[in-house]
């Protein structure tokens, strides 16, 4: 008999799995996860084509070829909602919050990505630490420069990764090489557009940087061509810290709150994804909720820049889209796993213990729905493209030690998502190929 899965780019993935298959804040954990102490994920052509019990899918598929990671657990790659990788450089530097911070650090480091060769340097840094760190799908911010968003496609168009970006657009309070006008930065965006959305697996964003850095006049371009490109994703921040809102207040005497600044501009839809979204009023969060859009908790970044605590438990219960994210270079680490340990750790400073499967989604399926693109990647499901990772248990003696004691799954899981880093990534898939962490 010949397995209809035996071609030669068939591969089966062993180790422990965990198949998290329903939204963990909604759906009660156990009808939520299967997991399966031996399991296997038969992948093909770049997707996954079945997983189960290892014996059952094993013996379904003789003759393929079989890559086994022992206890290591399988899941899907980690999905980073939320990344500026111009910032690559100037990741953890001290003392700032967040307009100092983006004036002292970030804007003089995002003027060098004018020079392409520069932004393909970083691009392809970025890549290395944010792969090895087990993260294959990340919706970027670029700078103010096409060249920028030109160098990170190229980069994920070679690694064959998931990814978005769009140009960030400013045309006021930036410095100068550092704006564009509401024009250009529709013409710039435009032809990035069509250059690179839906080529390969890249996507492109329309990117306001927030309501500070640009006129009504280029909120209402971006508006204007989000219109005119609506499966096109758009990014930009909301209410991040209480300074920055109280400036856009006053520079919008007109608007009923922060997320109206976009609404006017037709800046708000399903397809919008809102970075940090901490200080929300009752109607920014009906309004997010009535629309679909997504709001992206970046926990490490709210933590280091001091922003506040992101009301996960709120937000989740009136039924908004939360993804999760880095926010590298505000957030002070390329690692989901990092970042999941400060979800936890801001949970609990807001009065809620989030579960490791809850966290696990969040990295996952979470970011992937809020996305839009939880049926490509984000989960297990058969079907999906095969962007798969194996996690270290035991990666550190102190991780190993505690991992020891757990008595299921979830406290075996626990440590590694409190303590792990790239250590713990013991293997990557990109579109079911293997790639060197
Ligand atoms: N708000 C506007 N731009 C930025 C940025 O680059 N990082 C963060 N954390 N917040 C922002
Ligand atoms: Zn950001």
């Amino acid at each position: 008999m010949t397995d209809q899965h035996s071609g030669a780019t068939a591969r089966l993935i062993l180790g422990q799995l965990i198949d998290i298959q329903d939204d963990p804040f909604v759906v009660p954990l156990t009808q939520a996860v299967q997991y399966h102490r031996h399991g296997a994920i038969l992948v093909q052509d770049g997707r996954i084509v079945a997983t189960g019990p290892a014996d059952t899918v094993c013996a379904a598929h003789p003759g393929v070829a079989v890559q086994d990671m022992g206890e290591a657990v399988l899941l899907p790659g980690f999905v980073d909602a939320h990344v500026h990788y111009p910032q690559t450089a100037i990741i953890a530097s001290w003392g700032k919050r967040l307009i100092d911070w983006l004036n002292t650090y970030t804007f003089p480091e995002e003027q060098r990505f004018g020079n392409a060769d520069y932004a393909a340097q970083i691009a392809a840094r970025y890549f290395d630490l944010t792969l090895a760190a087990g993260t294959t799908t990340v919706c970027s911010y670029g700078t103010i420069h096409p060249a920028s968003v030109e160098a990170f496609f190229a980069e994920g168009r070679a690694r064959g990764v998931r990814a978005v970006a769009g140009k960030t657009c400013m045309d006021r309070n930036a410095p100068d090489g550092l704006r564009d006008t509401a024009q250009s930065a529709y013409d710039d965006s435009k032809a990035l557009i069509d250059r690179w959305h839906g080529v390969d697996r890249l996507q492109y964003a329309i990117t306001p940087r927030f309501t500070p850095t640009s006129t009504p006049e280029q909120l209402a371009a971006l508006g204007a061509l989000w219109g005119e490109y609506p499966d096109c994703l758009m990014q930009t921040h909301l209410s991040e810290q209480v300074d920055e809102i109280a400036w856009v207040g006053d520079l919008h005497p007109e608007a009923r709150d922060y997320l109206d600044t976009y609404e006017a501009h037709g800046l708000l839809g399903a397809r919008g994804v809102y970075g940090h979204a901490i200080h929300l009023k009752p109607r920014e969060v009906d309004r997010l909720a009535e629309t679909g859009a997504a709001v992206v908790h970046c926990p490490t970044s709210n933590a280091f820049i001091g922003s506040g605590l992101f009301q996960m438990a709120a937000l989740k219960a009136r039924g908004v889209s939360v993804g999760l994210a880095t926010d590298t270079g505000g957030g002070s680490s390329f690692s989901m796993l990092r970042t999941m340990a400060a979800a936890y750790e801001i949970g609990q400073l807001a009065g809620t213990a989030l579960h490791p499967a809850q966290l696990l989604w969040l990295a996952t399926a979470g970011s992937a729905s809020a996305l839009h693109m939880a049926d490509c990647v984000g989960t297990l499901a058969v079907g999906s493209e095969a962007d798969i990772i194996a996690l270290d248990l035991g990666s550190t003696p102190a991780i190993a030690q505690r991992a020891e004691r757990a008595e299921d799954i979830w406290e075996a899981v626990f440590p590694t998502l409190m303590m792990g880093d790239d250590r713990a990534i013991a293997a990557v898939w990109v579109a079911g190929q293997p790639i060197a962490v």
